[in-house]
């Protein structure tokens, strides 16, 4: 059985009857715009159809208990005014965000149900933002909470930033909170508005997981953050958003090698895409591809978030005959890569490149052929 279904189904056994409310936020995959998020910046990522899902009843107390199907069923309880750290890691997005919206001033009631998603976890495509907005989303629905993305999501960052302790942006949660159905979002990260940007049609968006894992992400994602802001100081702003290309280029020869590589790649990823937007509105597979391929190039020379797996899998990829421009996703150092293809041709590039991938890296990846799907959203209620 499959999810929802199979989650509906642990529900009834756990509880002798159907849930009063199923519950979905989405994972992502970022179509161009890396490490854009924190600097104010650009990106444009899309929902996929993978997601967390939490199905549940509410509690006459106020009191929190949740199974997660995906962790050998452990279960966790906690009262909404004792929300302490605990050892169970997935439990720690429930808590945070229970945290976060309290602290924002929002009343929450008592909740019991199950949790299970099939966004694979530490592969770059937001599994933890989808369970933080599947429990906001959760919340809300039950406090009668309105839903505004921008807020959530603000909430949903802070859980990473104070309660996680990783200083990721906005992209993921504003994502899971915000897509629309058929559409990537080009977002502003200083505004937080959104614009729709549909894919070029006749064209699909193919994730590729190289089965490779991030290692030593977090402290590797803080130190690019923290050299992002060095660079900001010397320009003399806060952050990279209020540098223009051509300031930059007047004056970085005076900027250390580091700090300077990781600003032009902010930079010259902020105008990739924003052009990447414009090319999905004249419908331009083709120059959305090519701005892809020159993501990947700066990741992977000016950011160094790549790997050799990662670049072997973007070359792969690029060299098949339907591929439009691919580029690694997400916040780097192992997970994920996507590609734009053809998408009459999709089903055979996923198999081409995944026999060449692994007869190069001796790995089995997943290659996943994806439309853009719809944010958090309830999926029954009674
Ligand atoms: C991770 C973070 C995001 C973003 C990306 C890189 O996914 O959670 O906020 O910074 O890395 O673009």
């Amino acid at each position: 059985m499959k999810l929802p279904q199979s989650l509906v189904e642990a529900f009834r056994q756990r509880y002798g009857e159907a849930p009063a409310l199923v519950v979905r936020a989405p994972g992502r995959v970022n179509l161009i715009g890396e490490h854009t998020d924190y600097n104010d910046g650009f990106v444009l990522p899309m929902a996929i159809e993978r997601a967390a899902y939490i199905a549940l009843r509410p509690r006459q107390d106020s009191y929190i208990v949740i199974q997660a199907l995906d962790f050998e069923g452990e279960v966790v309880e906690f009262a909404l005014d004792d929300i302490r750290k605990r050892e169970l890691e997935w439990a720690e997005y429930v808590q945070g965000m229970a945290w976060a919206l309290q602290e924002a001033g929002f009343t929450l009631r008592g909740w019991e149900g199950v949790v299970a998603g099939d966004v694979p976890i530490g592969a770059g495509l937001s599994s933890s933002a989808a369970l933080e907005m599947a429990t906001a989303r959760a919340f809300a629905a039950l406090g009668d909470i309105p839903w505004d993305a921008p807020v959530m999501a603000k909430l949903g960052q802070r859980t990473e930033n104070v309660w996680i302790g990783v200083k990721t942006g906005i992209m993921d949660q504003m994502i899971s909170a915000a897509a629309v159905e058929g559409s990537a979002l080009l977002i502003d990260c200083r505004h937080l508005t959104l614009t729709p940007a549909p894919l070029p049609s006749g064209t699909a968006v193919v994730i590729l997981d190289t089965a490779t894992r991030r290692e030593l992400a977090e402290s590797k994602y803080n130190e690019r953050r923290a050299q992002c802001e060095a660079a900001a100081h010397f320009f003399g702003v806060e952050t990279l958003r209020d540098v223009s290309l051509s300031e930059f280029f007047t004056r970085a020869e005076h900027l250390d090698e580091l700090p300077r590589k990781r600003a032009r790649h902010v930079l010259t990823e902020n105008a990739r895409t924003l052009q990447a937007a414009a090319a999905m509105r004249a419908g331009d597979a083709h120059e959305l591809g090519r701005l892809m391929d020159a993501s990947h190039i700066s990741m992977r020379d000016d950011f160094e978030i790549t790997r050799w797996e990662i670049d072997k899998m973007v070359e792969l990829a690029q060299a098949h005959p339907a591929c439009f421009g691919a580029r690694m996703t997400g916040g780097g150092f192992g997970g994920c890569c996507v590609a734009l293809v053809r998408a009459d041709g999709a089903e055979a590039f996923a198999e081409s490149v995944a026999r060449e991938y692994t007869a190069a890296t001796s790995l089995t990846p997943a290659l996943y052929i994806s439309q853009p799907s719809a944010g958090a959203n309830v999926l029954q209620s009674t």
